[in-house]
């Protein structure tokens, strides 16, 4: 079987909208054909300042959150990064074979780094996309399901990895990204030509999976729109109504042009009602069933460690096989 590979990031109480429309609703059908591996990427998070106790909790909740959207640990490999110690030490090698100037052109880092400073910037944050790149590269996967906002820091592990092949003989392999042109960017609902971030400026903007739904439902109903009355998906003329057909499209499976053809003669009221109808009906047994898996927290550690176990059989081979090609001595 060819191979799947995404994680997604331990830094907040929930993972949003934009995190299950973007990337999990993908993960879970690619279970079906694919050898997939997902992991939450705890080393990433502490690229800026976690409190510990808080950053293990939310490794639980982000674990718990993707066992209740559909990623089945007999079907794939769930795990967290930091108990697979490969990801670290092969990001020490990509680095050596990074370039400097290559590093600081990633957009993800000039934004962040320019709204904290360069005090409050870390190193860790510079070096994130190689780690990124060692997550991937390690597993050799075909695919990698990601949002838009990822697309650059595939680019590069993609030219690391081709890289380190054309230097050291063929190692990796270049993995594609996976990106669904329709789903890759949820907008923020206050200002939809922003894409939906748990840093946005107004929370209100934001739809968190564990929220109560009562708040994201009042979310949804305030949602930033336009002044005329026309249903229709137009995202540049239409940002707002435009995000609104997308989200309610991705949570009830049916088509945008469906949903477009259904609402003739009606209006921007009864596209946010129905949307939010749409979110309270997947959230509600989604935090439900979070809160089992949370309430075992022996079965939920025996299958992160499991999921680990499996993870390092395909990463310490490949670590192996690169610390052979760059000369490192045999063990
Ligand atoms: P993270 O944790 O920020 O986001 C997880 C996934 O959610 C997607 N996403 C979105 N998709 C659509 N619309 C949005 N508004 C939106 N916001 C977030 C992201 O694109 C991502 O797919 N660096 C990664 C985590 C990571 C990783 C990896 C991913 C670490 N190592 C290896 C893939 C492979 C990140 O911070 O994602």
């Amino acid at each position: 079987k060819p191979r799947v590979l995404s994680g997604i990031q331990p830094t907040a109480d929930s993972f949003h909208l934009g995190n299950l429309i973007g990337a999990v609703q993908q993960w879970v059908p690619l279970q079906d054909e694919y050898d997939a591996f997902y992991f939450i990427p705890d080393l990433h998070a502490i690229t800026v300042s976690q409190d510990p106790k808080e950053l293990r909790r939310r490794t639980k909740v982000g674990a718990a959150q993707l066992l209740a959207l559909g990623i089945d640990p007999r079907r794939s490999t769930l795990f967290v990064q930091s108990q697979v110690p490969e990801h670290a030490e092969l990001a020490w090698v990509l680095g050596c074979i990074t370039g400097f100037g290559e590093a600081s052109r990633m957009t993800q880092f000039k934004d962040k780094s320019a709204k904290q400073g360069s005090d409050n910037t870390t190193v860790g944050l510079f070096t994130y996309p190689v780690l990124m790149a060692a997550d991937i590269l390690l597993y050799r996967p075909q695919r990698v399901p990601v949002g838009e906002d990822q697309r650059q820091h595939l680019e590069l592990s993609r030219d690391l990895a081709a890289r380190f092949n054309s230097r050291y003989g063929d190692t990796f392999v270049v993995p594609e990204a996976h990106i669904v042109k329709e789903t890759a960017k949820i907008y923020d609902l206050q200002d939809p030509t922003s894409k939906m971030s748990k840093s946005a400026s107004s929370p209100n903007g934001l739809i968190n999976l564990l929220d109560d739904p009562k708040v994201s439902v009042k979310r949804i109903k305030s949602a930033v729109t336009d002044n005329e009355r026309e249903i229709r998906y137009d995202p540049a003329a239409k940002p707002g109504v435009s995000n609104l057909l997308t989200i309610q499209s991705s949570l009830t499976g049916t088509p945008v042009a469906d949903l477009v053809a259904g609402y003739e003669g009606k209006g921007y009221g009864d596209l946010k009602g129905d949307t939010a109808e749409a979110l309270v009906e997947v959230v509600t047994p989604v935090r439900e069933r979070v809160n089992e898996y949370l309430a075992d927290e022996a079965e939920l550690d025996r299958v992160l460690a499991s999921g680990a176990e499996r993870a390092r059989q395909v990463s310490s081979d490949t670590l192996a096989d690169v610390y052979d090609k760059v000369g490192f001595l045999r063990t």
